[in-house]
């Protein structure tokens, strides 16, 4: 048994050094590829076929019905989910299907989940600091010191999520927006290149959302973001009039273009915006 988890432990050791040397390559404008991805729960066909592109530095924001299949896909993306069949490229060489679920965040794949997932007793700076250093314990965390250049990016990450005044106050009396901003910044110490967001503005006021929107455009270009949203007021200020919109609907590609494009598909007013 205890050899077992020695040779466990050296086959991740391994695979992990390995991954380590294959820097996913952008070269070809490609974040992320996904190609003919299909996914059954007991013979319900959750994704269909799904075929997708996001282009290096893209924000892309994906909108369609409840059970469209959207969480399945992020699932499927960063291995938490393995699709029955299909192809998912990480820039144009990283096979994301022969990597495991950490090894794919460990690659610069980062997501968010719906509900906030912070330290609530540490503060928004040690948060910050332990999501830079999450190879290691908690504690050896805290006390290991920190470089001029690791404090200069907690910096810079908290003027971004806009909590740089609340850099010492402890995380659980954040407010709810506060709390998902600081995630947000948790997955932005690691420097993922593509972010997947899912619901991001779930819960939070009119104002939360909309600072959420100009983070997020400020983060695009330096990194690749796809966003799961059914806030449309959102997606607008998103796509700023000019940016593609992809809906999904049965686990497939319903339609994709402009916003303006999108909602005035018969099709999708049918499955989506009409109800
Ligand atoms: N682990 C699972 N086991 C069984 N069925 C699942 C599982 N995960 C998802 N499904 C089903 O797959 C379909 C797609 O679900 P998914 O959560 O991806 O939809 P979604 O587009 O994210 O919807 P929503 O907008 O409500 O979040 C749904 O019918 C759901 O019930
Ligand atoms: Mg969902």
């Amino acid at each position: 048994m205890q050899a077992g988890a020695r040779a466990m432990a050296a086959h991740r050791a391994r695979a992990l050094t390995a991954i380590a040397g294959r820097e996913p390559y952008f070269g070809q404008g490609v974040a992320l590829y996904v190609q003919d991805v299909s996914v059954s729960f007991d013979g319900f066909k959750a994704l269909n076929a799904l075929t997708l592109t996001i282009a290096v530095g893209e924000l892309r924001c994906i909108i369609g019905p409840n059970g469209a299949g959207k969480t399945t896909m992020m699932d499927c993306i960063t291995g938490k989910t393995r699709p029955d069949s299909g192809r998912l490229f990480f820039g144009s060489n990283i096979d994301l299907l022969r990597l495991t679920e950490p090894e794919i965040a460990q690659i610069g794949v980062g997501r968010k989940f719906q509900k906030p997932t912070v330290y609530e007793q540490l503060s928004v700076f040690e948060n910050l600091e332990l999501a830079l250093k999450a190879d290691r314990g908690v504690r050896a965390a805290l006390f290991h010191r920190l470089s001029d250049a690791q404090r200069g990016r907690i910096d810079e990450v908290l003027a971004l999520i806009h909590l740089q005044h609340e850099a010492q106050r402890t995380a659980g009396l954040l407010s709810h927006g506060q709390k998902q901003w600081l995630e947000i910044g948790m997955l932005l110490m690691q420097d993922p290149k593509l972010l997947l967001l899912d619901e991001p503005v779930a819960g939070m006021t009119d104002e939360e959302t909309e600072r959420t929107a100009e983070l997020f455009l400020s983060l695009e270009g330096r990194h690749s973001l796809v966003v799961v949203e059914h806030d449309m007021k959102f997606v607008e200020q998103l796509t700023q009039g000019r940016k593609r919109v992809t809906v999904l609907h049965e686990g497939g590609v319903l339609a994709e273009g402009l916003l303006s494009e999108v909602q005035a598909n018969e099709k999708v007013v049918e499955v989506y915006l009409g109800r």
